[in-house]
């Protein structure tokens, strides 16, 4: 089948590539011409594991091309995918600029009949204004006739794992309301996704507005479960329990499961606070209210500072003269995204109370500086920061080495070499990665997130806490 899609960002790419290797000739459009001319010239504006070897494959074999022209994108395909970025506006809610943008445009060259496929995530209503931005293009050309169908398909891949989630989908969820269209649209997208519902079926059918708020739904969701373990190990720590043992007593049960149980430094990311801010906004509009999903969003805000409160609980709030090392800048393993990373939040209040930090991350080093050189507005501040070519040279002559993203790198490092680097022996663990008693038997003082080794420390457990209330 012949696809579209608009938007080469980390969902346009994964789907596009993924599309070709079944066979289908696919054409990505981006509006960023510096992106299109990267990935013409065989390269890849984003990282996502796999996807090199897969656009190479699929470029060799011509399935796949890459344009700035909508003319000939809207030409091209029957299905056109919309997959651009809908990031946060001031308020919390979903800019839907790029989105209703594209509808535009596609409206200018629409001639003959085109399924409009909604990848990225919108809130409910979004399908109609997308409609209504292509049938105003359309009127404007004198057209009367029904040329397209605008439906949902909301995306659940996570970066990192892009590929194989949407290669191998739990489901695939889409959103079609009834119309003359209906058996047209639906014959169509059953077979482009027919690879996937071989074994059996996993696409679910629904009306548009259901499937534009499954998509969030899932996210708060996800980011409730987060949240919620964050606070059972905030509690652990002031009740001596560990998080580690806890989670897997719950995870066991099967009404639980495993998935999403890891406690940390909050979640960041292109998705998860930008999908609950939109959530909290989209009730408010309707004069209602998210109350466990704005509990979710207070917890990960706090939690992004959770290990800066430790810090200054142990050095006081003036960190002049000290130096910390920060392991890990992307917001998760194996992507570069630094959207809402949790290391943007640390880096800032950090360097905010004089110290000097050196980050060092196996694969976001670029995406990093250019996120913490946005954040920091104070030449000087800016200045303190810097970059290491090895974990080991971050931690050289450090004050604490703070452990933010869970790369596998850092999983089993040399702790007498850190040790022996370090100016003083202490790791603050963000991710839970090392065993606290191991760490107590070399002499380096520790501290995870809920994991019963605060005497180590001499921290008062829970420290940041009792500070919120008391500046509160
Ligand atoms: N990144 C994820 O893990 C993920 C997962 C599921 C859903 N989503 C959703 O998918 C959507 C896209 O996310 P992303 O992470 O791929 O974004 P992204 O920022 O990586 O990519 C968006 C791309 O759209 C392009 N673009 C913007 N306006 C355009 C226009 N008028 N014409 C052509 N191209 C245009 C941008 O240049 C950019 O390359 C968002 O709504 C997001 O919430 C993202």
């Amino acid at each position: 089948m012949k696809i579209s899609i608009v938007g080469a960002g980390y969902v346009g790419l994964v789907t596009g590539g993924c599309l070709a290797e079944l066979g289908h000739q696919v054409m990505c459009i981006d509006s960023d011409a510096a992106k299109v001319a990267t990935l013409n010239a065989a390269g890849l504006p984003i990282y996502e594991p796999g996807l090199q070897e897969l656009m190479a494959r699929n470029r060799a074999e011509g399935r796949i091309h890459f344009t700035t022209d909508m003319a000939q994108a809207v030409e091209h395909g029957e299905v056109i995918f919309i997959a651009v970025g809908t990031p946060s506006k001031e308020d919390g809610s979903a800019d839907l600029q790029h989105v209703l943008a594209v509808a535009t445009q596609i409206g200018r060259h629409l001639k003959k009949f085109k399924v409009i496929v909604n990848k990225s995530t919108v809130p409910v209503g979004t399908a109609y204004r997308v409609q209504k931005c292509l049938q105003d293009e359309l009127n404007k050309r004198g057209i009367q006739e029904s040329l397209f169908e605008v439906i949902s398909n909301p995306e659940f891949l996570k970066e990192g794992a892009a590929i194989k989630d949407f290669m191998h989908p739990d489901r695939i969820v889409i959103g079609l309301d009834a119309s003359p269209n209906y058996n047209t649209v639906h014959q169509k997208m059953e077979l482009l996704y027919s690879s996937f519902n071989r074994h059996h079926a996993r696409t679910i059918w629904m009306d548009v507005r259901s499937a534009e708020l499954t998509k969030y739904a899932a996210n708060a969701m996800l980011a409730t479960r987060i949240s919620f373990m964050n606070e059972i190990a905030n509690l652990s720590d002031l009740l001596g329990a560990d998080i580690d043992s806890i989670r897997r007593g719950i995870g066991a049960d099967q009404r639980i499961g495993h998935d999403f149980l890891y406690a940390g430094t909050g979640y960041g990311g292109s998705c998860f606070p930008k999908d609950t801010r939109a959530l909290i906004q989209t009730a408010l509009d309707c004069g209602s209210q998210m109350k466990v999903v704005s509990a979710v969003e207070n917890v990960n805000d706090q939690q992004k500072t959770l290990l800066v409160s430790r810090l200054t609980y142990h050095f006081g709030q003036d960190l002049q003269g000290l130096k910390f090392a920060i392991w890990g800048l992307s917001f998760k393993p194996n992507t570069d995204d630094m959207r809402e990373a949790p290391s943007r939040i640390i880096i800032q209040e950090l360097l905010k109370r004089g110290a000097t930090v050196s980050a060092f991350d196996p694969l976001a080093s670029k995406e990093g500086l250019e996120a913490v050189s946005h954040d920091t507005q104070d030449a000087e501040a800016l200045s303190r920061f810097s970059l290491a070519e090895t974990a080991y040279e971050a931690a050289d002559n450090a004050d604490a080495l703070l452990v933010v993203t869970e790369w596998k790198t850092f999983h089993h490092p040399d702790f007498e070499m850190l040790k022996e680097c370090m100016n003083q022996p202490l790791i603050l663990d963000g991710r839970n990665l090392y065993d606290p008693k191991m760490l107590q038997d070399l002499g380096i003082a520790y501290q995870g997130i809920g994991r019963r080794n605060q005497l180590a420390l001499n921290f008062k457990a829970g420290a940041h806490i009792q500070q919120e209330a008391t500046s509160a």
